[in-house]
């Protein structure tokens, strides 16, 4: 679904990425680690096509389609989702309105009309059920107010609803406590299905006690140092990053 080959990118003039390569194929999950300022939001970023990032060398293939000249909302429409893509507080704007301008604007960039007001209504419930959203929160203003757990909240919500094709959740920063981080990995093992695939980042072994990744790669200094299964998570919550740094000579 995903391949990045050599992957070196820059931001102001700065190079972050290294020489990256990574597949992700549907049906997995992959966990992206390491210690912070090592380049996680910056790959999450040049995946999307977030403009400030600029790609050097390499290429990112999509379902082997190179997708490097498409913008951040073009990408999108095929099926990228990165959390944190709608951060925006919109008073007077639902939950729900907010997803059914999001859902038919993908839908228009396919060709298609809007999506019919009884099936959009029965997308929201099947999604706000399996999730466990109540009606209340479906009808607050976006992100107005909303604390660590609500924006997590939306932020799987919006994912279930786009159903993205490769789903990134960048967790690096967001100070999750106890209930963010179940909310999150609920959303994604609910979420996950044999056609799609989820990265998740994060700094903290935690989140992969609930998320069960099928690789765990680290990343230090722009490069993917190791690689492995959920057991590198393990050994690297025991000892530590500078583990990583003897280990690899970096
Ligand atoms: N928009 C930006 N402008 C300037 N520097 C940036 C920007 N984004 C990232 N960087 C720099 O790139 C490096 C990697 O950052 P980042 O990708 O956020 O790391 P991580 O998510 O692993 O903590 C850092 O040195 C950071 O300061
Ligand atoms: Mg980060």
């Amino acid at each position: 679904m995903l391949k990045i080959n050599n992957l070196h990118a820059s931001v102001e003039d700065k190079g972050i990425l290294k020489g990256i390569n990574l597949e992700v194929k549907a049906g997995e999950v992959h966990a992206i680690m390491g210690p912070n300022g090592s380049g996680k939001s910056t790959l999450a970023s040049v995946i999307a096509g977030k403009e400030e990032y600029e790609v050097k060398q390499g290429e990112i293939l999509l379902d082997e389609e190179n997708i490097d000249e498409l913008a951040a909302e073009e990408r999108a429409h095929k099926g990228i989702f990165l959390s944190f893509q709608y951060p925006v507080e919109i008073p007077g704007v639902s939950v729900t309105n907010f997803m059914k301008t999001a859902i038919n604007e993908t839908r228009k960039a396919k060709g298609l009309g809007d999506m019919p007001a009884k099936d959009m209504l029965k997308l929201i419930r099947e999604k706000s059920e399996m999730l466990e959203i109540d009606r209340k929160f479906l009808s607050r203003s976006l992100n107005e107010g909303f604390s660590g757990g609500e924006k997590k909240r939306n932020e799987i919500f919006q994912m279930a609803m786009l159903e993205p094709k490769l789903a990134i959740l960048d967790e690096t920063d967001s100070g999750l406590d106890i209930d963010a981080l179940r909310i999150v990995a609920n959303g994604v093992n609910k979420l996950k299905s044999k056609d799609n695939a989820v990265i998740v980042i994060t700094h903290y072994q935690r989140l992969l006690d609930y998320i069960v990744p099928d690789f765990v790669h680290v990343l230090y200094n722009g490069k993917i140092v190791k690689s492995g299964t959920k057991e590198l998570a393990h050994e690297l919550e025991e000892k530590g990053y500078d583990w990583i740094k003897e280990e690899v000579n970096v």
